[in-house]
């Protein structure tokens, strides 16, 4: 018996340990990349065979392939990857979803041009992949792929916290009363109105997806794989999900059996740090403050009236030594003896050292985790995107204050980060979230890495349940409230009918007894 069991372990782990796994993403971003690309790393070192097609890719090494999508960029932004990203900042949470579906359109008409897409169309039908990952952040075009290899085990994931995202293919639901829509600056506890505004910016999330963005991508797809089934019953097939959402500064809601939450994938053992900037970090015991605004935003892009407005309130605070991301140091005139630029920093090894005492950023998600991480509080300067609603967050939690990129003065950079360093309240708080962040039996790569092969191990698992097969009505058990209303209407109805039945009874007898003792 005990051989036998033994046996089985064995051949379990067999399985999983070189395992055929296909990538798929059509998600125009570095940062998006930057967190699939630490779960494909980790899974080649387990011994599996990684293909992955994707706009970002690497040089292919044994076992590890990368398919190009080389038209995808280009096809976003029209040839020229020069983006003004102040200018998305500008937008309104209903335009930003404009763009959103934009990009899903042409991401997709990039992707299906491409000569990676066309590589993977030519492998043979019968190839086996024992699973499918799919980056599903920008829609569905790349589940097209699933029902050529006959569905093996489909795991989507995204390294973007959005759960409400999830109502549409998972079972689990949208709760706009205390989970705020999409780019929404609102906490947890919303009044009325807010939750109206919330409900609708969920209402808009739903109907882009359900009338543009699902039949435009399986429209495109389509014109290459005829004989696909709609793209979101092949998204529906959906196994598991891996999200990058950390319970314990996103949004807090119920989730579902089958999502597991694996925020900060990214974040990596620190390094030491390389020599010059080991020395500085080091000499730094006053307090080091590491600016940068990410992959996505320059700073070059920042005008120079900015920049020297940066710079000279660096200077006066000349106690701190500051590191900043800067990609073009010619346009930088008098960097004062505190400052180091560089065009690339180790930001997760900076955030790591001991003298670190904030981190100046945009709030990008993968930065705002590795803060955590490390327990350095962020002054937030958010460009576009989700780095509203996550500095607002921060916010919340008491571990961020925020400046406006666009129109900040120079008193009010210099006060920020002078109270953010002496007053304790913003690093009591991030140590304490950071320690309860890692205090945990499996990094979140570790447990990510674990999800996917115990779900190639046990693909015939249903953790769904039949939630999706319901109707709107039902799934939300409106049909029981509409019920159980109608029956409450009803009696309420027949007990005032009674009651003035009841009235009119007495009275008009009453009436009555006294005409006839007034008539006699
Ligand atoms: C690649 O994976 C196969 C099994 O999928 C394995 O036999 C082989 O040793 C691996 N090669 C390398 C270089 O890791
Ligand atoms: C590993 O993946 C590559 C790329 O998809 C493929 O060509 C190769 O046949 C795979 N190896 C095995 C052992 O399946
Ligand atoms: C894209 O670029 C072409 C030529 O460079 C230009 O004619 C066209 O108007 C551009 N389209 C958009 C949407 O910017
Ligand atoms: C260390 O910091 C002090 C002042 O805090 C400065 O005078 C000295 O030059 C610094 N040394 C190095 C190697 O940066």
């Amino acid at each position: 018996m005990k051989l036998l069991s033994f046996f089985i372990i064995i051949k379990v782990t067999f399985v999983a340990d070189c395992a055929n796994i296909l990538y798929l993403s059509n998600v125009a971003s570095p940062s998006h990349f930057i967190w699939c690309k630490s779960i494909l790393n980790a899974l080649h070192e387990n011994g599996h065979n990684v293909t992955a097609l994707s706009g970002d890719v690497e040089k292919s090494k044994p076992n590890l392939t990368y398919l190009h999508l080389d038209k995808m960029y280009s096809e976003i932004y029209n040839g020229t990857m020069d983006i003004d990203f102040f200018e998305y900042g500008k937008l309104s949470p209903t335009g930003l979803f404009k763009l959103y579906a934009e990009i899903s359109e042409k991401s997709c008409v990039g992707a299906t041009k491409s000569k990676g897409y066309k590589e993977l169309l030519n492998y043979p039908s019968n190839f086996k992949f024992d699973a499918v990952i799919i980056d599903f952040t920008m829609g569905p075009c790349m589940y097209s792929f699933v029902d050529k290899f006959k569905y093996p085990p489909l795991i989507s994931v995204s390294p973007y916290f959005d759960l409400a995202r999830l109502a549409r293919t998972s079972s689990g639901l949208i709760y706009p009363a205390f989970v705020p829509g999409h780019d929404l600056l609102m906490t947890q506890r919303m009044n009325f109105i807010q939750r109206l505004e919330s409900s609708i910016t969920h209402a808009i999330g739903i109907i882009a997806f359900k009338y543009y963005i699902v039949p435009t991508n399986d429209k495109i797809a389509r014109k290459y794989q005829p004989e696909i089934p709609y793209l979101e019953d092949i998204e529906r097939r959906t196994g598991f999900y891996l999200i990058n959402n950390s319970p314990l500064v996103d949004y807090k809601e119920p989730i579902y059996s089958n999502v597991k939450l694996v925020g900060g994938v990214q974040i990596k053992e620190s390094k030491p740090l390389p020599y010059e900037l080991k020395a500085i970090a080091d000499n730094a015991t006053n307090g080091l403050i590491l600016f940068s605004l990410g992959t996505n935003v320059r700073s070059d892009k920042l005008g120079s009236e900015r920049i020297s407005k940066i710079l000279r309130v660096f200077k006066r605070h000349s106690k701190f030594t500051f590191l900043w991301k800067f990609e073009t140091s010619e346009l930088l005139k008098n960097i004062p003896q505190n400052v180091k630029i560089q065009p690339w920093m180790p930001q997760n090894d900076i955030l790591a050292h001991p003298n670190t005492k904030l981190f100046m950023a945009h709030c990008g998600l993968l930065g705002v985790q590795e803060a955590v991480w490390h327990g350095v509080p962020i002054l937030g300067f958010p460009v576009f995107g989700d780095q509203h609603q996550n500095c607002f967050r921060l916010k919340d939690l008491g571990v961020s204050e925020k400046l406006s990129i666009l129109d900040f003065t120079e008193e009010e950079l210099y006060n920020a980060i002078k109270n953010m360093i002496q007053n304790p309240k913003y690093m009591k708080k991030i140590k304490s979230i950071s320690s309860a962040t890692r205090d945990r039996q499996q990094t979140p790569l570790e447990e990510a890495v674990y999800w996917i092969e115990w779900y190639i191990r046990h693909p015939e698992v249903d953790l769904q349940g039949p939630g999706l097969e319901m109707n709107i009505f039902v799934r939300h058990s409106f049909d029981v409230f509409a019920f159980v209303f109608i029956i409450a209407f009803i009696i309420f109805y027949w007990k005032i009918k009674l009651f003035w039945a009841f009235i009119k009874y007495f009275c008009l007898s009453k009436k009555s007894v006294d005409e006839k003792q007034k008539k006699n």
